[in-house]
């Protein structure tokens, strides 16, 4: 796990599906084709504050890990969850923590539950850090690096009781939709990680992927691990508190889409 990262490009708007065409530097030229498949973000140079860089130093080492890149990677081992966080409780996965704003929260309003905030942006990791510090969270593990790793390698199977999207990059463009995390696939391997019972919970403003994840919810194939629609009280917190990107929604009159789903009981 010690190979650095290049930093994603946090900014949809104009996404390449060649990220390092995007990237000046040559050194992040050569980190970026060490992922191998298309990504849900893209790459950016990322400089930590003062006060980030003093988070990083000193809580990254006890509550973060960097996941390791590169083509000849070798498959991680699956986490221990009751191990990471020093107690058997219920365990949920963030996919793209952002700068943490939800994940610390979210994870203060819930101290029973334990949050693992996945991200692969450096200064949002940093700042969460620094929320974790000063909310004196103990409920919160950090991981950078790619979701998608992240739920294929070291989540066991039917072991989450929450996975968290929110505010997934939109990738408005056609071409560029493969990029969007949420694919059918994701879909069911989310699904097939979640114990019978847990939730996900998504949650966008973007109208276009809203309609797209509604579509891909509707056309699971029931015979694989799937999520149907939460008809009952939710186990996990919903409540999110209002992020930038939420405020923002909010401000341009764009409405937020949420989607709250659950592995059944008994699957088939
Ligand atoms: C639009 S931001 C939303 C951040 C946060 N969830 C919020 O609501 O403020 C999407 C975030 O997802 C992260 N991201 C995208 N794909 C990811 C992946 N495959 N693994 C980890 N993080 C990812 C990006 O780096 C970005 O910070």
């Amino acid at each position: 796990m010690s190979e650095q990262h290049p930093e994603p490009q946090p900014d949809p708007d104009t996404p390449s599906q060649t990220p390092s065409a995007e990237v000046s530097s040559s050194d992040d030229v050569d980190r970026s084709r060490l992922f191998p498949r298309v990504t849900s973000f893209r790459f950016r140079r990322g400089t930590l504050t003062a006060g980030q860089e003093r988070n990083w130093d000193e809580l990254w080492p006890k509550l973060g890990q960097d996941l390791e890149i590169g083509r000849n990677r070798i498959p991680q081992p699956q986490l221990d969850l009751t191990a990471l966080f020093g107690r058997d409780a219920p365990k949920v996965v963030e996919v793209g923590s952002g700068t943490g704003v939800s994940t610390a929260a979210m994870a203060a309003d819930e101290p029973g539950v334990d949050v693992i905030a996945v991200e692969v942006y450096k200064p949002g990791l940093a700042q969460l850090l620094g929320l974790i510090d000063r909310g004196g969270l103990t409920n919160v593990r950090l991981i950078r690096g790619d979701a998608m790793v992240v739920l294929t390698e070291l989540i066991a199977p039917g072991t989450l009781d929450g996975v968290r999207v929110f505010f997934p990059d939109p990738w408005p463009k056609s071409r560029h939709h493969k990029r969007r995390f949420l694919q059918s696939g994701t879909i069911e391997l989310i699904a097939d990680r979640l114990r019978p019972g847990g939730i996900l919970h998504i949650a966008t403003d973007h109208a276009d992927y809203a309609v797209w994840i509604a579509e891909i919810l509707a056309t699971q194939d029931r015979d694989r691990p799937h999520v149907i629609p939460l008809t009952t009280e939710s186990p996990l917190s919903l409540t999110r508190p209002t992020t930038k990107f939420e405020g923002r929604a909010e401000r341009d009159g764009r409405r937020i889409n949420e989607f709250v789903y659950t592995r059944p009981l008994q699957d088939g």
